[in-house]
Parts: structure tokens; C-alpha cells; sequence
């Protein structure tokens, strides 16, 4: 059997400049990394969890609510979502590796998360939330070829995940319910707001924050630039978290 990592971000490990007049960049201790589970091949919570945690636990959760961390990873989310007040947290992801690790981390600290395999359709089915927090692949990339990676499949604009969680926004969410969503300004901030918008939802930036480029974004940096999506001299990305509500 794959053996486990235990994860520890150290505080400060994940802060950078910040972007003035929004909330300033959340110090690594945004995240319940201590002792965090995390099976082989399941995304490390990064720059992007960190801001999204930030923003959850300055929300007012209502009393009883139900909320989702769609695309889960380690359930680092979910995790945060329940200790900010949701009455039952569901993760959802595509990747058996990271729904184990994250039953396991939800169980562990004896916090309400189950779990489901799969993506949006079966968030959907499980739906309405009150409260509905992802940070989905974004970050563009060549076809994927490599069943492995296809779990981290943004598609060559980024936006593969995106359409489709935006489009169907309005049905994952419960009358009084928002979505919290982060991802970077190079996979199109105003395109998730146009499709928002177009389904009823208001929006708003909650948070950016302008950070050096994570191992993602390093490892298909040839491609990025190559498409343009980053500067050749760039080394750092703004990372953006909206806020969409009936
Ligand atoms: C950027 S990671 C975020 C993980 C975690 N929320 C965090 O912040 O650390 C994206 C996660 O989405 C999952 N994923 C990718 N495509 C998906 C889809 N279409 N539906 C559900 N999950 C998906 C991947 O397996 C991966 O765990």
C-alpha cells in the first residue's frame, strides 16, 4: 500500500506581497495543515486553499447550514468549512486518493464531512448548499494524455472546469447560499463573472492576492508562455476569490 505523507505548512510559507484595499493574504495558519493527511498524488494545499480559507472563515456560515468543497483534494477545505460553523460539509472530487484523504482527515478531527467520488453532476444531485467553496483545476495546459494527470485537466484555457461550475452555479446553491471560487486572473476572472451573472447570481471579488508561482504553474510554465497566458519574465500570478449570490 502507498505509504502516507503528513503534511505541515509552516506558517509564512504560502504569504506574499499583498494587493491593498482587500484582505490581507492569509498567513500559512489559515490552513488546518497540522498533521494533514495526504495520500500520494493529491494536491498539497497551496497559495490558492490558503486565500479561499481566509475568505470562508470571514463568511457568516447561518446556523444549520450545508456546504460543499467541490474539488477537494485533501479536504483541507472542508475541513475549514466545518470548523467555521456548517452543520455537514460534503467533499466531492474526482480522485479516489484524495476522497480517502480526506474522510480520513474529516474523521481524524471528528468533524462532519462525508465524501462522494465524482464532479459537478453529483454535486448537483446532492445539492442545494448554503455554502459552496472550490478551487477546481484552473491553470491552463496542453491535451492531457496521462490518465494520472487528468484529474488536474483545466484544458488548454484553463476554463474546463470553470464553464461548467459557473454555468450550473445557481443550481448548487440554496436560496439564501453563495459560492465562494478562487482561481488566477490568467484563466479569465470577467469570463466566470459574465456566466455568474448570466444565471442570476451577483458577484464580487472577496480577496486577491498577487503570489509567486506554485509547482503547477512552474511545471507548465513553457506552455504558459508559449500561449501567452504568462509574461516570459513573470514569477508571480494574482489569484482571485469571487463570491456569487442569488
Ligand atoms: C487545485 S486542487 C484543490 C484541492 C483542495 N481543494 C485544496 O485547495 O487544497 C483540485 C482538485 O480537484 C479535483 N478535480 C479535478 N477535476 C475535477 C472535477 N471535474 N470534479 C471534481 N473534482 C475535480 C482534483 O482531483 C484535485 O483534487
Amino acid at each position: 500500500m502507498a505509504s502516507a505523507h503528513i503534511e505541515e505548512i509552516l506558517p509564512g510559507r504560502a504569504t506574499t506581497r499583498l494587493v491593498p484595499a482587500v484582505p490581507a493574504f492569509p498567513r500559512g495558519d489559515a490552513l488546518p495543515v497540522r498533521g494533514l493527511l495526504r495520500l500520494p498524488g493529491v494536491y498539497r494545499p497551496q497559495a490558492d486553499s490558503c486565500l479561499l480559507a481566509s475568505v470562508i472563515r470571514a463568511t457568516t456560515v447561518p446556523a444549520r447550514a450545508s456546504a460543499l468543497d467541490l474539488c477537494t483534494g485533501t479536504g483541507v477545505l472542508a475541513l475549514v468549512l466545518a470548523r467555521t460553523g456548517a452543520e455537514s460539509v460534503l467533499a466531492v472530487d474526482l480522485s479516489r486518493l484524495a476522497l480517502c484523504s480526506a474522510r480520513m482527515n474529516g474523521a481524524v478531527r471528528r468533524l462532519p464531512v462525508r465524501t462522494r467520488r465524482g464532479g459537478l453532476p453529483t454535486a448537483v444531485t446532492n445539492g442545494p448548499y448554503d455554502l459552496v467553496a472550490a478551487n477546481p483545476p484552473y491553470v491552463p495546459c496542453p491535451p492531457v494524455t496521462d490518465r494520472t494527470l487528468m484529474s488536474c485537466d483545466a484544458g488548454p484555457d484553463g476554463r474546463a472546469v470553470l464553464d461548467p461550475l459557473c454555468e450550473q452555479a445557481p443550481a448548487l446553491l440554496a436560496p439564501e447560499g453563495q459560492l465562494l471560487l478562487v482561481h488566477s486572473t490568467m484563466s479569465d476572472v470577467d469570463r466566470s463573472r459574465e456566466l455568474l451573472e448570466a444565471g442570476g447570481l451577483r458577484t464580487s471579488i472577496a480577496a486577491k492576492a498577487v503570489v509567486p508561482f506554485g509547482p503547477v504553474v512552474s511545471g507548465r510554465l513553457e506552455f504558459l508562455v508559449e500561449h501567452g497566458f504568462v509574461a516570459p519574465d513573470a514569477r508571480d500570478e494574482e489569484l482571485v476569490v469571487l463570491r456569487a449570490q442569488r
